[in-house]
């Protein structure tokens, strides 16, 4: 029928949509990232120099998935830039008596555009004189509308209500900004800009090669598709990248799952690893190796079953995990992209084994514009 016809071959939405992303990737960051010079052009982002200069603290705002890639935004921004960054829920922002003035800059994210809560924060921001840039996935948003900047992803119509390619073109959408708000501060130097538009340019390449791990995570997630609760553990980027990871299994699978800093792991988790428990480690971070190593080690001494994350090159996990997915080596801040994918494979499968309504989980919507 029509709906079969729309998916294109594939089973589900979903799925389409996570096959989607190396495109919807290179959609969203050709025509910004250029070859020969060491610029980024972000079509409708007007904010030039002076206007950042007076910019004193930024304000990420959104909800759900968007939220998770706001979090990422934050890390890169502060980084680059060097200005101070909060990421926050719209519903809590909105209602904390937040401090905003003219020298404050709010960036949503929103893939529709039409989220109750964002629109709200956007509105409560505007009136108290901040800036307002939105990063949104619909032109002709009330976003996109409203908004004194916008920078859209390029993702195209995302029908599945768990979001896949909607949030990956938000990170290379975060990224961007980051390093377009450093160049323009002066904060970012050369070397690392060539070193983080490579690998964003390498980035849907890098979709690609583990989408081609597909059948592998499948095999898993059938094998492990009973399971009642998941842990997923991360440092820094990966910590960001495993709340996406968790919200996407227990969205569509209904497992119960958890994502913690992994240095918070003795300050309460660990009291629920018992034998079998399976903990999802995310060690794509090369300076947190180490601290991840030993945090594999303190649950595989309780009897969890360890899978891990990691780059191509640090194949010294597979001795501490019982299984580990790779991602192919890339500029660490970057990770999160082809990290999230394989994390996005896993919840699809577990959902599809479970006999869970993938594309229309229960008790969701993919737009909430009511509160
Ligand atoms: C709903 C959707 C999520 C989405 C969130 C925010 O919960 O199911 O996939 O991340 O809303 O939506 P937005 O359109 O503002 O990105």
């Amino acid at each position: 029928d029509a709906a079969d016809a729309e998916k294109g071959g594939y089973e589900h939405f979903m799925l389409k949509e996570i096959h989607e992303q190396p495109k919807a990737l290179r959609d969203t960051l050709t025509s910004r990232l250029y070859d020969d010079k060491k610029e980024i052009v972000l079509d409708k982002i007007k904010l030039g120099k002076e206007e950042l200069d007076k910019i004193n603290r930024i304000y990420i705002v959104a909800c759900g998935t968007a939220y998770h890639a706001g979090l990422i935004g934050k890390y890169s921004i502060e980084k680059y830039a060097r200005i101070p960054v909060e990421a926050d829920i719209a519903s809590e922002f909105r209602y904390r008596n937040p401090i905003i003035d003219e020298k404050t800059l709010l960036i949503l994210i929103s893939q529709s555009g039409e989220t109750a809560d964002t629109l709200a924060a956007m509105r409560l921001a505007k009136q108290k004189g901040a800036r307002v840039m939105a990063v949104t996935n619909v032109v002709g948003s009330s976003v996109s509308r409203e908004a004194d900047d916008v920078l859209y992803t390029w993702a195209g119509p995302e029908i599945a209500v768990a979001s896949t390619k909607a949030y990956t073109t938000q990170l290379a959408c975060m990224y961007m900004i980051a390093l377009h708000l450093g160049m323009l501060k002066g904060t970012v130097n050369e070397e690392e800009l060539t070193k983080i538009q490579e690998s964003l340019k390498a980035s849907p390449e890098m979709v690609e090669k583990v989408i081609k791990k597909e059948s592998a995570i499948k095999e898993f997630a059938y094998d492990k598709f009973n399971v009642r609760d998941v842990f997923f553990l991360g440092r820094g980027s990966d910590y960001y990248a495993s709340l996406e990871g968790s919200l996407k299994m227990k969205e569509i699978s209904y497992i119960h799952s958890e994502a913690y800093p992994a240095g918070e792991l003795k300050h309460g988790p660990i009291a629920l690893i018992e034998e079998g428990t399976v903990v999802i480690a995310l060690c794509t971070q090369t300076e947190l190796l180490e601290k991840m190593m030993s945090n594999i080690k303190e649950v595989k001494a309780r009897g969890a079953y360890v899978v891990a994350l990691a780059k191509e090159s640090d194949k010294a996990i597979e001795k501490e995990a019982d299984k580990v997915f790779y991602i192919p080596d890339t500029q660490d801040d970057i990770a999160p992209i082809p990290t999230v994918v394989i994390l996005q494979i896993l919840a699809y499968y577990l959902s599809v084994a479970r006999g869970c309504d993938v594309d229309k989980p229960r008790n969701l919507a993919k737009s909430v514009t009511v509160e």
